[in-house]
């Protein structure tokens, strides 16, 4: 025998809020289904994640006041028809710093093969974006594949604007180590006091406008002044930075970061040259970083411009491989 609610569910078919402690497994079926083999490991490492949270019913809404990946799903929107959970899109709020307005990331957003091309994601999106301006937000972030032509299409009608293409670079475990470069220049950790000629470099590489430092990663001085609780929280999660400079003519004339986290399986890099250098230092300085940081368990990992065709050069140079070419997507409410 139907329960009440199911009995509604079945009658029911739209749009309607996330309600996680019934949806949870639903959409964690729906997105593996819709995304299953663009997926990465830590794609996949979420849907187990939520179809076992999933179980948890009733206590999930006190969860989700602790875990962000819960809030973000529970904030979300989802498309049912014939009983079923056949849409969603989720919404999670972005920790820029309070000065940049207030940013919603959206995620998620699938449909069911057999639904497509009803006006099921365009409805999804909207009732998301008004529910965002609703809330105060001023701008909506994505990313979204290159060659996904028609989800591109799908957040362009709706105002979306490509703010940068990405290319997204991995260097696994097993390659070899290579040899240090003849004349490589000399490369020196970057003193703390350099930030603000380091966060020049970057503001010119990196401009606001057009996203700046990647992937949830605005232009602020926070990025490159690590004030004392940032150290603190770094610390407690385990994450460490290493920043390295080659000075030239005594300016700051290129730049690598190597960020990690404990028990994490990537090293995260950003790499600045200064764009008089480009296409020399790209390759001294990750040749650095492979030296001195692709040993053990632990591969590479860097999100460049695409426009760089230096820096691109200098990743196949160094044996990195291009996983993904994304579009960074920004809509300001
Ligand atoms: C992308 C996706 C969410 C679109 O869902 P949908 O419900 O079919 O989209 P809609 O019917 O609302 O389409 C709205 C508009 O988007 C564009 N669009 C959507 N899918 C398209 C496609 N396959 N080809 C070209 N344009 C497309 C069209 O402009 C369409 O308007 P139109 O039908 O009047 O031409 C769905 O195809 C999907 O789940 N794909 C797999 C997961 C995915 O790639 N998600 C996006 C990740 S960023």
């Amino acid at each position: 025998m139907l329960t009440a609610a199911a009995a509604r569910e079945r009658r029911f078919s739209g749009i309607r809020r996330v309600d996680l402690r019934h949806d949870l497994g639903a959409i964690a079926d729906l997105i593996a289904l819709c995304f299953g083999p663009r997926m990465d490991a830590g794609g996949r490492a979420t849907i187990r994640e939520m179809r076992a949270l999933g179980r948890l019913g009733p206590l999930l809404g006190l969860m989700a006041m602790t875990d962000d990946m819960l809030r973000g799903i529970g904030q979300g929107f989802v498309w049912v028809a014939e009983g079923q959970i056949v849409g969603n899109v989720t919404l999670f709020p972005a920790d820029f710093p309070p000065e940049l307005g207030r940013t919603t990331i959206i995620a998620n957003v699938a449909v069911h093969p057999d639904y497509r091309r009803r006006g099921i994601a365009r409805r999804l999106m909207a009732a998301s974006l008004e529910a965002i301006r609703a809330g105060g937000g001023t701008a909506a972030i994505l990313q979204v594949e290159a060659e996904n032509t028609g989800a591109c299409q799908l957040y362009e009608r709706l105002g979306f604007r490509v703010q940068r293409t990405w290319h997204e670079w991995r260097r696994g475990t097993h390659g070899p180590i290579p040899p240090r470069p003849l004349n490589a220049p000399r490369i020196t950790l970057r003193p703390p006091n350099a930030w603000r000629e380091e966060y020049a470099l970057a503001a010119r590489l990196f401009p606001a406008e057009r996203g700046g430092l990647g992937w949830m990663r605005p232009l602020h001085p926070r990025e490159f002044r690590r004030s004392l609780g940032r150290h603190v929280l770094d610390f407690l999660s385990g994450t460490g930075i290493e920043r390295w400079i080659i000075r030239e003519d005594r300016q700051i004339a290129a730049s690598l970061w190597a960020k990690s986290r404990f028990g994490s399986a990537t090293t995260q890099l950003t790499l600045l040259v200064h764009p008089a250098r480009q296409g020399t230092l790209e390759a001294p300085l990750l040749n650095y970083a492979i030296r001195r940081l692709a040993v053990g368990y632990r591969a590479l990992y860097c999100e460049h411009p695409a426009d760089d065709a230096a820096a691109t050069a200098a990743f196949e140079r160094c044996d990195f491989t291009r996983r993904r070419t994304l579009h960074h997507m920004r809509l300001d409410l």
